[in-house]
């Protein structure tokens, strides 16, 4: 049983949004994901790190679910910047229920627990340099009550990892907040996606200040569930 993350799938099977245009890494994802996904067997899990479907209601993305349920494993998701498909976790569950897609559970505000560790986590946000607006700050505040809730119902797991969609860290970027509560609850690893294309480069990666950090955005790991433990 392995433990596995990646992000930003942005699936595109049931709108007409497929990430192929963009040539390069992206040429047939679908396929690649396919191929990534493989390795795992079914009682592996995999949290989705995010921008997961193009759709903007659940029913836009129901090709997507049925084929991210179809993957094998289980697989925990977090939410992105580019899921508009996003609603309350009841209406999400349900709506995967109706449909039969099993396998699929939500990361928010809650925690899961596998094998010592807690999985944890939330979408996060840009709060610094020209993001630095009384809006984003709110917006922060909520994600961070979030990150916290999530922490918080992993009790006394003896280790406690969180994802995110959005870098805790990126080029000089500080997100103050998420690291301050991550420290609090005494995380020492994160894996995050968003970042795509040339800002790649300027990815943190690695252990800064006692917290390790990983990107998995998929066009960055080649499309290949990245093993967590
Ligand atoms: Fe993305
Ligand atoms: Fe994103």
């Amino acid at each position: 049983m392995s433990l596995y993350a990646i992000g930003d799938l942005h699936l595109s099977l049931g709108t007409d949004k497929p990430m192929d245009v963009f040539g390069g890494e992206w040429d047939n994802y679908v396929e690649k994901i396919k191929a990534g996904f493989a390795k795992l067997r079914p009682d592996d899990v995999c949290v989705i790190c995010g921008d997961v479907s193009w759709g903007m209601s659940l029913e836009e993305s129901l090709e997507d679910f049925r084929f991210i349920g179809a993957l094998p494993g289980k697989k925990i998701i977090l939410k992105g910047n580019h899921d508009y498909w996003w609603m309350t976790v009841s209406k999400m569950a349900s709506f995967f229920e109706k449909n039969g897609i099993n396998g699929v559970d939500i990361l928010n505000n809650n925690c899961y627990f596998y094998e010592n560790a807690a999985i944890c986590g939330t979408r996060g946000w840009l709060t610094e340099g020209e993001f630095d607006t009384e809006h984003n700050q709110k917006i922060m505040a909520r994600e961070t009550l979030r990150l916290r809730a999530s922490l918080a119902a992993a009790g006394d797991a003896e280790v406690k990892l969180c994802f995110f969609h959005y870098p805790p860290r990126f080029k000089d970027m500080v997100c103050a907040d998420m690291i301050e509560v991550m420290d609090e609850f005494s995380v020492k690893k994160c894996w995050y996606g968003h970042i795509h294309g040339l800002g790649r480069k300027f990815a943190v990666r690695g252990i800064v200040g006692g917290i390790d950090y990983e990107m998995v955005s998929a066009d960055f790991v080649d499309f290949e569930p990245q093993l967590v433990m």
